[in-house]
C-alpha cells in the first residue's frame, strides 16, 4: 500500500529569500494560485513579522487560496506568532509554522539561550499558538546538527503542547542521506504516531533533494520544497524533483503526492518569468536540456524506443511537443483552443493580452510554436496600464563609433516623447533614452537574455531588473529582435515601477 505525502511548498518565503527572486504583492499571489494549480497541499507564504509587505501578501494569500492550506513563519514569540495569526485570520485552513533553533551553536550564539530555555520557550510558545491556531508545525532549526536526545525532547515538548507537525531541518545544507534516513528513523519510533513528521533541507553540498527523499522514506509525512529549488545560498530541495522521483520510482518508495505533475513545466516557467531567474539548461526535470538527446547513438535509441534513454516523458511534466501549427491567419478562438490543450487556465483579459502580442509576432514570425505561445502567455502580473509604450527605436553602433540610440515612447495621453543618449553598445544607450524620457533616476539592477525557440526567426526573451528606491522591479520583453526585447523588457519595469508606486 502507498503512502500519501504532503507537499509544503515555501517558494513564496524561504525561496523568496534567495537574492534576486523577490516578488511583489501580484506576482505572489499570481504563484499562489499557480501552486494551487499545481496541488500543493501548503503553501507557505511568508514571514509576516519580517515586513509590512510580508504580512500583507500573507494576508492576500490566505485570503485568495481555498484549496490548500495557507502557513506564515513565525519564531517563537509572542509578538511574532500574533502577527502571523493576524496575517493568516482570513485563510480557509490557516497553518501557523513556528521555529527556533536547538543546535548547540545557535542556542548559544544566535539565541543566547540556555538549552532548557530553549525547551520552556517551545512549551510556552506552542501553547500560545495553539490558543489563536488549531493547527500548529513546529519547527527545529538547524535540527540535523542538534544533539540527538536533545532534537527528541524538544519535539516530544512540542507535541504535547500541541503541535500536530514536527519539521526536522538541515538548514545549512550539511548532513548526508544515511544520517538523515537514521534521524528521522529514530524521531518516527520514539514520538507519538499522531505527530506528522516533516523535512526541510538545503542544497548546500548537493544532498537537498537525496536528503528529502531519505527522509520520507524513514517514515517522514510531509516534504518542503520550493519550485526550481530557490531559496538561502544553494536553495532548498527541489519540489519538482522530489515530486518526479517519487512518481519514476514508485515501486522504490511506495509514496504518492497530491500533486498534478502535468502542471510542473508550467510552474517553473511562471516562476522564472515573475523573478528572472533563468533556470538552468541541464536541471533535472524542467531544464531546457533535461528532454534533449545530443549524440547521435541516443537520438538513434530514443528513435527505436523511447525509454532506451527517457525514463520520464516530457509530457508527465507538461512539456508538449513543439509543434507548429498557429500563425498569421489564426484566430483568437485558435489560440484559446491551443492554450486550454496546453493546459492554461487565463482570465478573458489576459487572453486578451496574449492575443495582441500573438498578432504583433505573427507578423513577423511565419509559424508559433508551443514553447512561443508560454513566453507570450508570461505573467498576468504585466501591467494592463501603460504609463509608456514603445513607439519606434533606431540604434547606430559598431567598433569605430560608439553606440547612440533614438527612442520614442507614446505616453498614456497619446503624447510621444523622444530622446538621444550615448552608451556602452546600443542596449545601454537605448536604456539611458528611456530614463532620460521617464526621468525617475531608477538604476539597473540586472539584465538576461534567453531564446525561447531555435533558428533564425527565434523569439528572444529579455528580462530586466530595475532598483526603484522601494525595492526592485521585473521587466519582460519578447521579440525576434533583441534590442527591441531588451527596450520591451525595460519599459514593461518602467511602467511596473510607476504604478507601483501610484498604488502605494
Ligand atoms: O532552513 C530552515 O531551518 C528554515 C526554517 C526556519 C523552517 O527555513
Ligand atoms: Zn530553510
Amino acid at each position: 500500500m502507498n503512502r500519501t505525502v504532503k507537499i509544503f511548498d515555501t517558494t513564496l518565503r524561504d525561496g523568496e529569500q534567495s537574492p534576486g527572486s523577490s516578488m511583489n504583492l501580484k506576482e505572489k499571489l499570481e504563484m499562489a494560485r499557480q501552486l494551487e494549480q499545481l496541488g500543493v497541499d501548503i503553501i507557505e507564504a511568508g514571514f509576516p513579522m519580517a515586513s509590512p509587505e510580508d504580512f500583507e501578501a500573507v494576508q492576500a494569500v490566505a485570503r485568495q487560496i481555498k484549496t490548500c492550506q495557507v502557513a506564515a513563519l513565525c519564531r517563537a514569540t509572542q509578538a511574532d506568532i500574533d502577527r502571523a495569526a493576524q496575517a493568516l485570520r482570513d485563510a480557509a485552513s490557516p497553518r501557523l509554522h513556528m521555529f527556533i533553533a536547538t543546535s548547540p551553536i545557535h542556542m548559544e550564539y544566535k539565541l543566547r539561550m540556555s538549552p532548557q530555555e530553549v525547551l520552556q520557550r517551545i512549551e510556552s510558545s506552542v501553547r500560545y499558538a495553539r490558543g489563536l491556531c488549531e493547527d500548529v508545525q513546529f519547527c527545529a532549526e538547524d535540527a540535523s546538527r542538534s544533539d540527538r536526545e536533545f532534537l527528541l525532547k524538544a519535539l516530544q515538548i512540542a507535541a504535547q503542547a500541541g503541535a500536530g507537525t514536527l519539521n526536522i531541518t538541515d538548514t545549512v545544507g550539511y548532513a548526508a542521506p544515511e544520517e538523515i534516513f537514521e534521524l528521522v528513523s529514530y524521531l518516527r519510533e520514539h514520538l507519538p504516531q499522531n505527530v506528522t513528521l516533516s523535512i526541510h533541507c538545503h542544497n548546500d553540498l548537493g544532498c537537498a533533494v537525496a536528503n528529502t527523499l531519505a527522509a520520507l522514506r524513514a517514515g517522514a509525512l510531509q516534504a518542503e520544497c520550493t519550485v526550481n529549488g530557490i531559496g538561502e545560498r544553494a536553495g532548498n530541495t527541489s519540489l519538482e524533483e522530489v515530486v518526479m522521483a517519487l512518481h519514476t520510482r514508485r515501486e522504490t518508495y511506495h509514496i504518492d503526492t497530491n500533486i498534478r505533475t502535468r502542471q510542473l513545466y508550467r510552474t517553473s516557467k511562471l516562476l522564472s518569468t515573475i523573478t528572472g531567474v533563468p533556470v538552468p539548461r541541464n536541471k533535472p526535470i524542467v531544464g531546457a536540456n533535461a528532454f534533449a538527446h545530443e549524440s547521435g547513438i541516443h537520438q538513434h535509441g530514443v528513435m527505436n524506443n523511447r525509454s532506451t534513454y527517457e525514463i520520464l516523458s516530457p509530457e508527465e511534466v507538461g512539456i508538449y511537443q513543439n509543434r507548429m501549427v498557429l500563425g498569421k491567419h489564426s484566430g483568437r478562438h485558435a489560440l484559446e483552443e491551443r492554450l486550454f490543450e496546453m493546459g492554461y487556465q487565463i482570465s478573458s483579459r489576459h487572453l486578451d493580452e496574449v492575443f495582441e502580442r500573438f498578432k504583433l509576432l505573427a507578423d513577423r514570425k511565419r509559424t508559433i510554436t508551443d514553447r512561443d505561445i508560454e513566453a507570450l502567455v508570461g505573467s498576468s502580473a504585466t501591467p494592463i496600464r501603460e504609463a509608456y509604450r514603445l513607439k519606434t527605436f533606431v540604434v547606430n553602433s559598431g567598433s569605430v563609433i560608439s553606440a547612440t540610440a533614438v527612442v520614442c515612447l507614446e505616453m498614456e495621453n497619446g503624447e510621444d516623447k523622444e530622446h538621444v543618449a550615448r552608451g556602452d553598445g546600443p542596449i545601454d544607450a537605448a536604456f539611458k533614452a528611456i530614463d532620460r524620457i521617464v526621468k525617475k533616476g531608477y538604476s539597473l539592477e540586472n539584465y538576461s537574455i534567453q531564446s525561447v525557440t531555435e533558428g533564425e526567426d527565434a523569439l528572444g526573451e529579455v528580462v530586466v531588473r530595475l532598483k526603484t528606491g522601494d525595492g526592485v522591479i521585473t521587466g519582460r520583453g519578447l521579440s525576434t529582435d533583441i534590442i527591441e526585447a531588451s527596450i520591451k523588457a525595460y519599459v514593461n519595469a518602467v511602467n511596473k515601477a510607476i504604478i507601483q508606486q501610484q498604488e502605494i
